[in-house]
């Protein structure tokens, strides 16, 4: 089981939208696949139960919660043991740094979503010097996941700042512990989720596949054309592919 888990000391920046994504993905290429909500407002729970109403959820995808850090990480490890699940995703909250603690060591990816915006993108440094300062306080270094920022919500002309933004990111950002000169490169998901209505319909409506086929199957014509909820899946599915790379290449 590859557990991807979803991190940013920031709100706001995209970890549920982005987790909607890869398990709309996941379902849809048959992946089975579950989620772990660690967030108060509940958001991927609550987004299970509208799909199930809207008919655009699956039984193939299962999901849990707990608030407990400690109870985060044993239902991971029971599920690794269980073998039933091939992909799990985690949703975690900005702020709560024991449960990011007790969740790091048991993924096999850490993703952290970030808008085009210089300051996104200090938080992103920010949330990676945490994953670079854990090496100190874990038994086996190691054994911590790989740590990737991933530019969510680009607009589909990208701006000239967004454009700089990304540039400047990838060229020159770096992590460190914050008290000797920094020496590590700030690593991407090598490609970015654009700013798409179908992913706030998503969260209203359910898992972008089920969405497609329930399009299909409406009666007025109008609603035959679904092609800009399968774009999203497109994308979730091509950057549900990368993270697989990333997260199996770290686990084999
Ligand atoms: N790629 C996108 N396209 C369109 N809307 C997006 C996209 N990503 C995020 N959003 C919207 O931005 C808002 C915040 O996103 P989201 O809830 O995923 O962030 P979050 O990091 O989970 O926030 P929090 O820290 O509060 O849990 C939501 O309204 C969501 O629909
Ligand atoms: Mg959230």
């Amino acid at each position: 089981m590859l557990v991807i888990t979803l991190i940013n000391q920031k709100g706001g920046a995209g970890k549920s939208t982005i987790a909607r994504g890869l398990l709309s993905a996941a379902s849809a290429a048959g992946i089975s696949c579950g989620f772990l909500d660690t967030d108060k407002t509940e958001n991927l729970v609550q987004w299970a139960g509208r799909a199930t109403v809207a008919g655009n959820w699956s039984d193939k995808v299962e999901a849990f919660k707990t608030l407990n850090p400690q109870e985060a990480r044993e239902m991971v490890l029971d599920l690794e043991d269980e073998g039933d699940l091939d992909l799990f995703i985690v949703d975690t909250p900005g702020d709560a740094n024991e449960l990011h603690d007790q969740l790091a060591t048991v993924s096999d990816l850490i993703l952290c979503p970030i808008q085009p915006s210089t300051s996104d993108l200090s938080t992103a440094v920010g949330t990676a010097n945490w994953m670079y300062r854990m090496r100190t306080r874990v038994e086996d270094p190691t054994a911590l996941p790989p740590f990737r920022a991933a530019i969510n919500r680009v607009g589909s002309k990208p701006t000239k700042t967004e454009s700089g933004v990304m540039l400047h990111a990838r060229a020159n950002k770096l992590v460190g512990d914050g008290k000797s000169p920094p020496v590590e490169k700030l690593k991407f998901v090598p490609r970015y989720v654009q700013q798409r209505d179908a992913y706030r319909r998503m969260d209203e409506e359910g898992l972008l596949d089920r969405m497609i086929q329930t399009e299909k199957t409406r009666k007025e014509r109008y609603f035959k054309n679904p092609k800009h909820l399968q774009d999203a899946l497109d994308e979730m599915t091509e950057f549900l592919d990368l993270c697989l790379e990333i997260a199996e290449a770290n686990n084999g």
